[in-house]
């Protein structure tokens, strides 16, 4: 095992990443121990020199890592593969042993990352989080592990601009990629979503990064970055094409409503889509991980994390939901073993053919299956 973490460390530092594959990697539980001394070795010739805003980056992305790998791990201690039959999977084990995995990689990213900061002379944020309403029962947790993930990437592609030393980014980028196939795996667990919804995540600033997770936070965890106000999207259960959207934050009182403007964001798009607060709507073709803002300007946000990040009219978030317009296969079979043709999936399953899609995005309007899961 500690062979293969240190030929993913060196792979950072010659490039050729490609011959790793190669590798078999255990996935085992307790398979995948991290090695500290041989990796704050390796990474002593790394980030010994880097610059601040890069160990800022490597600090913010560590709390996020803790975060994530303090929310799996509390899910695990939680929830059993009977509470996951429970919650409708027909084999416990299936969405069991992907989370296992899930919490190992995040809690070896912060690993990793908190070594690169104390190599650098920097200390790593200590932060403390509380999970409660999130492990509420395991439907909650797994849309929160899939909103979290997704956010997770969009942190990542958001701070690759700022990031000075090569080896820091590509250390991000082997980190990000990760990222994103957590993000397929939370998908398919969720039954209902599509596994790689979009072309593109959206890039985040660490701003906005923070609106989203801030309200995990149970105690100071002074990341030295100023969070965008948060914002609730309180119907996010009924959002599907059409719906109106409901936005709350303290940040504006429904007095001011009338001059304010809700944005709307998938990675797909290049800028936002707005609409008039009162009037907000989920456009005809959205679908995926969806972001809102709120500004005082009716002026599109670029979908661009350097020139939004100067932008002087937002006034409130993002906030994010998920809206799954088109259930797959996958992840059918993850739910409920097999693709069932006699329950009330065969119709999405037949309907899934391209030729039966409503629209070019095929979002359909079969409640269910066409909602927000946060
Ligand atoms: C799983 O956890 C539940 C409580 O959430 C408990 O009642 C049950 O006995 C556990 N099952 C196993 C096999 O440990
Ligand atoms: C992304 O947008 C392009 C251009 O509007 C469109 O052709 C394409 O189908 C979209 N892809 C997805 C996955 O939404
Ligand atoms: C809207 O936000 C305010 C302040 O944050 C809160 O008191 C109120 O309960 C929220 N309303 C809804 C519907 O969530
Ligand atoms: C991030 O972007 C927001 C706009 O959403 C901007 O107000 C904020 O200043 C930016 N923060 C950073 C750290 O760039």
């Amino acid at each position: 095992m500690k062979a293969f973490i240190s030929t993913v460390l060196v792979s950072f530092i010659i490039p050729s990443a490609l011959f790793v594959h190669a590798i078999p990697t255990p996935r085992g539980s307790g398979d995948r121990v991290v090695d500290r001394s041989t990796m704050t070795h390796l990474y002593e010739k790394r980030t010994a020199d880097i610059a601040d805003i890069d160990k800022l980056v490597i600090k913010f992305a560590d709390v996020l890592e803790q975060l994530e790998g303090g929310f799996y791990k509390l899910a695990l201690d939680k929830f059993n593969a009977s509470d996951f039959e429970a919650a409708g999977f027909s084999d416990g084990d299936v969405p069991l042993q992907q989370i296992q995995i899930i919490q190992k990689d995040e809690d070896i990213h912060a690993k990793v990352l908190e070594s690169a900061l104390e190599a650098a002379g920097a200390s790593p944020l200590t932060c403390q989080f509380n999970f409660d309403a999130a492990l509420y029962d395991v439907g909650t947790m797994l849309a929160t592990a899939r909103v979290a993930e997704v956010i997770g990437s969009s942190a990542y592609s958001g701070s690759a601009n700022l990031i000075q030393d090569p080896k820091v980014l590509s250390l991000a980028a082997a980190i990000l990629a990760i990222e994103g196939s957590h993000s397929t795996v939370t998908n398919i667990l969720s039954g209902s979503g599509t596994a790689v919804p979009s072309p593109f995540v959206v890039p985040l600033n660490a701003s906005e990064v923070l609106a989203l997770v801030g309200g995990f936070f149970s105690g100071p965890c002074d990341t030295g970055i100023v969070p965008n106000p948060a914002l609730t999207i309180t119907n996010a259960a009924d959002l599907r094409t059409g719906a109106a959207v409901s936005l709350n934050s303290t940040a504006f009182d429904s007095s001011s409503q009338g001059n304010l403007f809700c944005q709307i964001l998938t990675g797909n798009l290049t800028e936002t889509i707005p609409y008039p607060l009162n009037e907000c709507t989920i456009p005809y073709g959205v679908s995926g991980p969806t972001y809102f803002w709120v500004t005082d300007s009716s002026d599109p946000l670029p979908n661009d994390v350097i020139d939004r990040s100067t932008n002087t009219h937002v006034v409130a978030g993002p906030a994010i939901t998920i809206i799954d317009c088109d259930p797959q296969a996958l992840g059918i079979i993850a739910v409920e073993g097999e693709v069932p043709y006699t329950s009330t999936y065969d119709s999405y399953v037949a309907e899934a053919s391209p030729t039966n899609y409503v629209g070019p995005y095929g979002c359909w309007f079969h409640g269910k299956s066409c909602q927000g899961t946060h």
